[in-house]
């Protein structure tokens, strides 16, 4: 019986490159969709860039573009870097399209006719000068716990407390640098409260991961709240129907994305759309997702579904996040892989491969060990897969004409590598891939032991024993077919070119079944080549130069900032919070006990400002009086061992005609702003 089944992955956000991290989730999924298909099921793989949201807007914003140029673009990168990786999507698409709005739409209203919405009047930080509401990832201040300086609106990295921005200790915009006020807001709300009893049963019913199952059970027990899901304008999404000027929360729209990326693959491909999506739909719906997004998919989502009238996902598998070598992603450790950089530099199926030999059904973390991934690679894919083929295939093209005989030499180990087959596929449909492979690599030794024992190099040299080399070699080449069809999902681009030299046409799960006889074969050429460790020197020194994404809307646990003091590239919004202003040096000072500083007054047009400068060895303090030059005026005072310094002057070289030091008449005042 053939299953129809719609697979989806987790919407990557527009505003990001894709790094090795995502990868484990599009390579999984890419795996078992491909699995799927190969075992002649109704399969569709579809997926969408996430590209609603404020960090989005505000991106473009920096850019100086509009939001629908920089998705576009985002949209293209996406999809290459996924090809490059042969993540093959059905349909890949965006949230930001027609289908999406009808349908968040349709939810919307269905959801507030049966009285699932409802809206409450909210208190919330606003910045006064970028006239909007900032989330609180966007708002900065000192932790009311520990006192830490510098923490996000939401917790605090160095105590951990979570806490309202509110509660922070000046406050500040981080988009402008004003203190926010606050402001009322009608807002939103999806009462998920009113799901419990569908949600419990939902849950219950086999269709998350046991250690999801119990996170939801925690959060029942916590209680469901009522979910917010409007946003005011300014912001980069859908208007709500009935509600001008208010707009769908990036979140309540992006799941629909799944279903919209679909719709727009059906009405091209003429599939019908409603067959997968209406309430008794005997089709089978997957989302692939990270643990960090468990919320959304097993909570919100099912409960939008089901009041709105339609099926519930069939399985919601989560796993784990990427460390390499043991640690967090890390810019300055080179960790922090852009798919791009990678591509550069390795095959993408070596990455394929060792992923699935690593994953499993379960939520943990996944470790990419960069000395384990080419040992790996090296011994499984070229010493042992590869061997098998190179080991027979000259003889069949240079004794034989390329021909394989009629009949194998031991058709017993033919048959055990088709039983085989049965507990691989059972593996694969259960996601734990790390288990087929190793079952496939026991396959592939047994072919090697099989090869080793016959010594066809050996045979080929005795009088008379034409026919057993031939039975002999195109017994090695049907094993290695065999395993080359179990590895399909995982690695379909070396599947194709075992297709092309073997002559075939492309193969199916069940095709292993039925050896190959009296077929006429292709020369032989390597079909992978090792890692080679230089490589994975050269991407990791790339890495630790590429620009590390900003994290996504939702905090991640795994996706973290650069971690150097000085960043690679700054936003335009970063450098416009500089206050740079043309001073007047009115008085210049030796620092008593200080070898390089100057102790400097600067004049702003009125303010005067104490400023200590490391610039004593270019500059006697004689030639700086009454001179102009540009400092940072809105640097935060520091405490230094001298006294308080008050901002910084932007000064170097010899002085006199350098840039910075302007003569007064040079039509500069102070006070002046300089950019
Ligand atoms: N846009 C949301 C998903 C919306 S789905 C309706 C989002 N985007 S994301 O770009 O931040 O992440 C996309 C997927 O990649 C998520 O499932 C996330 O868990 C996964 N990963 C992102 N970083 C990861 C690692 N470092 N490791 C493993 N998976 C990671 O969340
Ligand atoms: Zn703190």
């Amino acid at each position: 019986m053939t299953r129809k089944i719609l697979v989806t992955s987790a919407l990557p956000y527009a505003n990001g490159p894709i790094h090795l991290g995502h990868l484990v989730e599009y390579i999984q999924t890419d795996i078992w969709a491909r699995f799927q298909k190969l075992q002649g099921n109704e399969c569709y793989y579809v997926c969408a860039d996430d590209a609603h949201g404020t960090p989005i807007m505000l991106k473009a914003r920096e850019q100086g573009i509009t939001p629908e140029a920089l998705i576009e673009r985002m949209g293209h990168e996406h999809q290459r870097d996924f090809a490059g990786f042969h993540v093959a999507f059905d349909n890949y698409y965006s949230t930001h399209s027609e289908e999406n709005r009808t349908f968040s739409s349709l939810i919307y209203e269905r959801l507030r006719d049966a009285g699932y919405i409802e809206r409450q009047t909210i208190t919330q930080a606003f910045d006064p000068k970028m006239e909007m509401f900032l989330p609180d990832r966007y708002i900065k201040g000192t932790c009311p716990r520990c006192g830490a300086e510098d923490q996000y609106g939401d917790n605090c990295e160095v105590c951990g407390a979570s806490y309202s921005p509110d509660e922070l200790k000046d406050p500040v915009s981080v988009i402008s640098g004003e203190r926010p006020v606050e402001r009322e807001s009608e807002h939103f709300f999806f009462r998920l409260q009113d799901f419990e009893g569908m949600l419990r049963d939902w849950a219950g019913s086999g269709r998350l991961q046991e250690e999801m199952a119990n996170k939801l059970q925690e959060w029942f027990e916590e209680g469901l709240r009522a979910w917010d899901i409007s946003r005011d304008e300014p912001y980069f999404g859908f208007e709500i129907p009935d509600a001008p000027g208010k707009y769908f929360y990036v979140w309540l729209d992006a799941p629909i994305g799944y279903m919209a990326s679909f719709k727009n693959l059906c009405d091209r491909e003429g599939v019908d759309f409603d067959s997968f999506w209406r309430e008794d739909s005997d089709a089978e719906v997957y989302h692939f997702i990270g643990k960090d997004i468990v919320y959304f998919h097993a909570l919100f989502w099912p409960a939008m579904l089901h009041g709105a009238g339609f099926r519930t996902p069939t399985r919601v598998n989560a796993h784990g996040f990427l460390t390499v070598d043991g640690q967090k992603m890390s810019k300055s450790r080179g960790t922090f892989i852009m798919a791009e950089t990678y591509l550069r530099h390795l095959n993408p199926e070596y990455l394929r491969y060792y992923f699935a030999a690593k994953l499993s059904a379960g939520v943990h973390d996944l470790d990419l060990n960069l000395e384990d991934f080419t040992q790996r690679v090296n011994s499984d894919l070229v010493g042992k897969l590869v061997n098998i083929a190179s080991r027979c295939a000259g003889f069949i093209t240079k004794r034989f004409d390329g021909q394989l005989a009629d009949r194998l030499d031991t058709p017993e180990l033919f048959r055990q590598f088709t039983q085989a087959g049965e507990q691989i596929a059972e593996l694969y449909e259960r996601r734990e891939f790390s288990r087929a492979v190793r079952e496939i690599m026991a396959l592939a030794d047994e072919a090697n032991q099989y090869i080793d024992e016959q010594k066809p190099w050996v045979i080929a040299k005795e009088e008379g024993q034409e026919q057993r080399l031939q039975a002999i070699c195109t017994q090695g080449l049907n094993l290695f077919r065999v395993l080359m069809i179990y590895l399909k999902p995982v690695l379909p681009a070396m599947g194709k070119q075992a297709e092309a030299f073997l002559g075939l046409t492309p193969q199916q799960w069940g095709d292993a079944r039925k050896p190959l006889l009296g077929h006429t074969i292709n020369k032989f050429k390597p079909l992978m080549t090792r890692v080679e460790p230089d490589r994975i020197e050269a991407m990791i020194e790339e890495s630790k130069h590429t620009l590390a994404p900003r994290n996504g809307q939702a905090s991640a646990p795994g996706g973290p900032l650069a971690d150097d003091p000085i960043a690679e590239e700054i936003e335009f919004a970063d450098f416009a919070r500089v206050d740079l202003r043309i001073a007047e040096i009115v008085a210049a000072e030796h620092v008593e006990g200080a070898d390089k500083l100057l102790q400097l007054t600067l004049d702003l047009g009125g303010e005067q400002r104490n400023v200590f400068a490391g610039i004593k060895s270019a500059y006697a303090p004689e030639d700086l009086r009454g001179k102009l030059t540009v400092m940072v005026a809105n640097l935060k005072p520091r405490k230094m061992r001298f006294g308080t310094s008050e901002g910084m002057v932007l000064a170097a070289g010899p002085g006199g005609e350098d840039l910075w030091i302007l003569e007064p008449d040079s039509g500069a005042k102070p006070g002046m702003r300089v950019k």
